[in-house]
Parts: structure tokens; C-alpha cells; sequence
């Protein structure tokens, strides 16, 4: 680590958070966000420097949202690197603030609004995590509204949490626009997330199943395979390949609305879930644009 580059500003209490993005913006500076829950990897540093290209100000906030955690889950145990992060985002630039609260300075003990977006927080992750989506788009309003971005950042890499957001965004009128990166991974394929962490050496390398059963629905789709079956059969035999894992789901839905296809013809995502010695991970590919 560069001893020279110094640390982002740290802000934990709304307040100020507001005085400095008020600040700002009589500056006529343009805003970005880019929320994490920490932990931080070149997925979520791709986000702030997808910002900085566009803005002069970029607020990351890490917050281990407890909202989106169902008991049982990994709340508890979920990395928090503090330190590392903020050493992390001092490699991107100035003009970086993190916004770290605490739980209390985004919830009240009397907290009882919430926000679902159905149909799509439903599905696929949602029959999994059926309080997931609401958590996730009741905090991340939250954050638009503390922060008041003029643009958001986030990855591609939780394809169905974009959908939710966007869909969010535009049924709530909520003046913010949405910037999806592309997903980051490691030199052999595995999506960078904070989760695998969790992974012991042998499951982190049998983890790399999933992103070979994406590769291969990309291939058969490139060679003019349409059927949907035909193609998620040979997604679950590589997936299966690795031994103990548990498939969640292995879907190829309509790249808008999510609902599964059985014949490929419009804008198509394959989405997987899968369980490696209990470590759930989630990856998708769009299949067609
Ligand atoms: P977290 O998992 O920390 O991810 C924060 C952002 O980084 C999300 O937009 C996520 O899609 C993006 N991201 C994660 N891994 C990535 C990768 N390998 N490549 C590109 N982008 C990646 O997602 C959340 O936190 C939370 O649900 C949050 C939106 C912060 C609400 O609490």
C-alpha cells in the first residue's frame, strides 16, 4: 500500500453527508453514488471509477444493510474490512467520500416503511430470499434520498437487484439515473463478491462451474441453439460436474421482465444459483442483447 495516498473522507452521520453533497452541488459538481455493503473487490471499485469518469464527487457507502438478510443468513458473519476498504478507495482518486453509518443512523428503532416491487422481487432469487428484495430496495431509496445522486452505480453481477431498482426508480419517480457496469472476475471466470471469501480453497476452485455453464449457453446460443431446455440440461450437467453443489436455479428468462423462455428469440439472460459447501453464489451472462 502507498503510504502517500491518503485516505477517503469518512461520514457517518446523515446529517453531514447532506452539508457535504449540498456543498457540492452549489458547486454545481455531479454527483455519483455507488452503495456496498464493504468488503470491497475490483467489482466495487469498478463502480467508483465508473463514477469518476462522469462525476466530480462520488459518495461510496458501506453498509452491511441488515434489512436484506433473512435470520439465518449471513449477517452475522458477513466480512467487514473497514480499514481495507478505505485504503481500497484511496487508490481511486480524490473526490471520493465514504459514507460508513451505522445501523441506527439508517434505521430507527421504529422503522416501518418499506418498499416492495412485485412480481419481479418474486422470482429467482426471491423464491430463495422471499424478504431480500424488499430490504434491498427499501435502503437503497433510503440512499437516494440521503444522498440525492444525480447518477447510481451498480453491477451487473446481481442482474435481478438492477431490475428491481430500475423498476423502483421508474414506477416511484425517483429523479436518479441508473448506470449498470459490466461484471468483474477473476483470471479464471469466478464473479468477484465478497462471499467468497467463504470459500475453502478446494470449493473456490470448483466454483468455477458456474461461469463454464455460462460460457457454454453463450456458445450454443452463438452456434444457433434456441431451445431453452436443450440448453439449461448441459448448464446443469457442467454445473453438477463439481461435485457437492446444490443448484438453486438455473433459468434463461427474458432479459426485461425475468420470466423464464423456452425458446430464445428476444433479449435472453442466464441466471444461476448454486450452493458450494453452503456458500451461495449468483452469476449470470446475457445471452442475446
Ligand atoms: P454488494 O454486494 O456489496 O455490491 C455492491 C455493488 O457492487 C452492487 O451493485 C453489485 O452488483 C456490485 N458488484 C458486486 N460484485 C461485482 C462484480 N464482480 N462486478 C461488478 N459489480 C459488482 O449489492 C449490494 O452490495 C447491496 O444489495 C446494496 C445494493 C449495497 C444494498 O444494500
Amino acid at each position: 500500500m502507498n503510504d502517500s495516498l491518503r485516505l477517503p473522507r469518512q461520514i457517518a452521520a446523515v446529517a453531514e453527508l447532506r452539508r457535504e453533497v449540498a456543498a457540492a452541488r452549489r458547486e454545481g459538481r455531479r454527483i455519483g453514488l455507488a452503495p456496498t455493503m464493504g468488503a470491497l473487490h475490483e467489482g466495487h471499485l469498478s463502480l467508483v471509477r465508473a463514477s469518476r469518469a462522469e462525476c466530480n464527487l462520488t459518495i461510496v457507502s458501506i453498509f452491511v444493510n441488515p434489512a436484506q438478510f433473512a435470520p439465518g443468513e449471513d449477517l452475522d458473519r458477513y466480512p467487514r474490512t473497514l480499514a481495507a476498504d478505505l485504503e481500497k478507495l484511496a487508490t481511486c482518486g480524490t473526490d471520493v467520500v465514504a459514507f460508513v453509518p451505522g445501523a441506527a443512523d439508517v434505521y430507527s428503532p421504529n422503522h416501518a416503511a418499506w418498499i416492495e416491487v412485485e412480481g419481479l422481487s418474486g422470482v429467482l432469487e426471491g423464491e430463495f430470499r422471499p424478504t431480500h428484495f424488499r430490504g434491498v430496495a427499501t435502503v437503497v431509496l433510503k440512499l437516494f434520498n440521503m444522498v440525492a445522486p444525480d447518477v447510481a452505480y451498480f453491477g451487473q453481477k446481481d442482474y435481478q437487484q438492477v431490475a428491481v431498482i430500475r423498476r423502483m426508480v421508474a414506477d416511484l419517480d425517483v429523479p436518479v439515473e441508473i448506470r449498470v457496469c459490466p461484471t468483474v472476475r477473476e483470471s479464471d471466470g469466478l464473479a468477484m463478491s465478497s462471499r467468497n471469501a467463504y470459500l475453502s480453497p478446494d470449493a473456490r476452485r470448483r466454483a468455477t462451474v458456474l461461469w463454464k455453464s455460462l460460457c457454454l449457453a453463450r456458445e450454443l446460443v452463438a452456434s444457433g441453439e434456441r431451445d431453452a431446455e436443450a440448453i439449461l440440461g448441459q448448464m446443469r450437467d457442467v454445473i453438477l460436474s463439481a461435485g457437492d453443489v446444490e443448484i438453486d436455479y438455473v433459468v434463461l428468462a427474458d432479459a426485461d421482465t425475468l420470466e423464464p423462455v423456452a425458446q430464445i428469440a428476444g433479449p435472453t439472460v442466464a441466471l444461476v444459483a448454486a450452493r458450494i459447501d453452503k456458500t451461495r453464489l449468483i452469476d449470470n451472462e446475457v445471452l442475446l442483447p
